[in-house]
């Protein structure tokens, strides 16, 4: 038994069978809980494999009320291959979306190992599953951060990655290690999906960010302002060369990056149709516009009638100027495009945050 058997789950030999089950690494985490929703409701059966080491399994009674239906579960760390081999066993699965996976800058920064061992590790046990049970199905999650400091804005899936961490330079390996695969084996079909500043929460408030510890993101931490946990947000900067100085990201709401995926796995199931070679895909999921962090306060106190308390800091390391995302090719090759605004956005972010003040319990 290997360091990671204690935490799996046993998983029964009867052999569970559709063709519209799909496994979702790290699918009670936030983007991959709302995806879920998603995909319940366009006909899919997911599958859920993940750790919990930032999630909690009460996200599951969550998913059930909205989708009225509680999804498999398993508690399995990715990198136990046998564990993973058990669920590939018991379900007929047809592709894998792979969120599972760690996320934080500064603290990649701080513990690489960490970070390459959980990502690349987890990643490469994975994909080695999946060869062996033939199921060769991608959808990536990987991250506008590989493009580091962008020349050019707005930012094209062909823009040469230049990732200024060990978390992004953790998702560019993986997406180099998918092309290799695909190189090795044109059977596999791949969609690298690398999505910019995933925000907000189901409309329901029942699902949303809930991050342990001191959010690391401008968004859950407003919110947490906007609730009372914390007494003011820190803004990083205030003289960069955008509109009021402060940092522009493309923010876009977890439901339409979490439709984003039900898209690109009809694509997916297109691309299997057809025999000869599919190259993988690479997509940026974002909106194509930008917003200051000023204009999300702002936005958000308006929204919520809370006052949100900042103060400008010192610049945080590492951080650009400006990101947002070239959409094109999201609308051309998955037919898909963000329909949420910035109100929406922070409507559901604060729905979620004001019903559910700790978050998950
Ligand atoms: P999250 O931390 O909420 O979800 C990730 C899930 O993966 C968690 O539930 C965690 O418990 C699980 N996990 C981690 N390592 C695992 C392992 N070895 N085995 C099994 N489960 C494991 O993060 P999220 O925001 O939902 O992000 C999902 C994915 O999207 C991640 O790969 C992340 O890098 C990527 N991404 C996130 C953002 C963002 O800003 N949230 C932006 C770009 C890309
Ligand atoms: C947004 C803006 C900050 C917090 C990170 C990762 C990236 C991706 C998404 C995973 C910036 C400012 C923030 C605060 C602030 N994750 N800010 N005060 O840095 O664009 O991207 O999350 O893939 O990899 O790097 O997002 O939400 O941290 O910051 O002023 O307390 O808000 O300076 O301008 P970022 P963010």
């Amino acid at each position: 038994m290997d360091k990671y058997s204690k935490m799996s789950k046993s998983i029964k030999s009867k052999k569970i069978s559709s063709n519209s089950t799909i496994l979702v690494t790290g699918g009670t985490g936030y983007i991959g809980s709302h995806t879920i929703v998603s995909l319940i409701a366009a006909g899919y059966d997911p599958v859920i494999v993940d750790n919990l080491s930032n999630s909690k399994v009460s996200v599951l009674k969550r998913i059930a009320k909205i989708a009225g239906k509680k999804p498999p579960f398993y508690k399995i760390d990715i990198r136990n291959q046998k564990a993973l081999d058990g669920v590939f066993q018991k379900h007929r699965i047809s592709s894998v979306i792979h969120f599972a996976g760690l996320k934080a800058v500064g603290e990649s920064v701080a513990c690489p190992i960490n970070y390459y061992e959980n990502n690349i590790g987890g990643s490469l046990s994975l994909f080695s599953v999946m060869a062996d049970r033939g199921v060769k199905n991608i959808i990536f999650s990987s991250s506008a951060s590989i493009y580091g400091e962008p020349s050019v804005i707005p930012i094209k899936e062909g823009t040469m990655p230049a990732p200024t961490n060990p978390y992004a330079r953790s998702k560019l390996i993986i997406e180099q290690i998918l092309q290799d695969i695909y190189i090795g084996d044109p059977v596999w079909r791949m969609v690298i999906l690398r999505y910019f500043n995933p925000v907000g929460a189901h409309e329901s408030g029942l699902m949303g960010e809930d991050p342990q510890g001191i959010p690391n993101n401008l968004m859950p931490y407003i919110t947490q302002v906007a609730v009372g946990r914390r007494k003011r947000i820190n803004v990083f900067g205030d003289d960069y060369p955008t509109s009021d100085g402060t940092g522009v990201r493309d923010y876009i709401h977890v439901m339409d990056l979490a439709e984003g995926h039900t898209a690109a796995l009809k694509k997916i199931v297109k691309m299997t149709l057809i025999k000869s070679k599919q190259k993988p895909l690479i997509v940026n999921l974002g909106t194509g516009r930008g917003y200051t962090v000023k204009e999300m306060i702002q936005t958000f106190a308006e929204i919520s009638g809370k006052k949100i308390p900042y103060r400008i800091t010192k610049r945080r390391p590492g951080d650009i100027a400006t990101c947002y995302a070239d959409t094109a090719m999201a609308q051309k090759i998955l037919g898909w495009k963000a329909q949420r605004n910035l109100s929406d956005m922070c409507a559901d972010a604060w729905r979620w945050q004001s019903q559910n003040p700790k978050g998950y319990v």
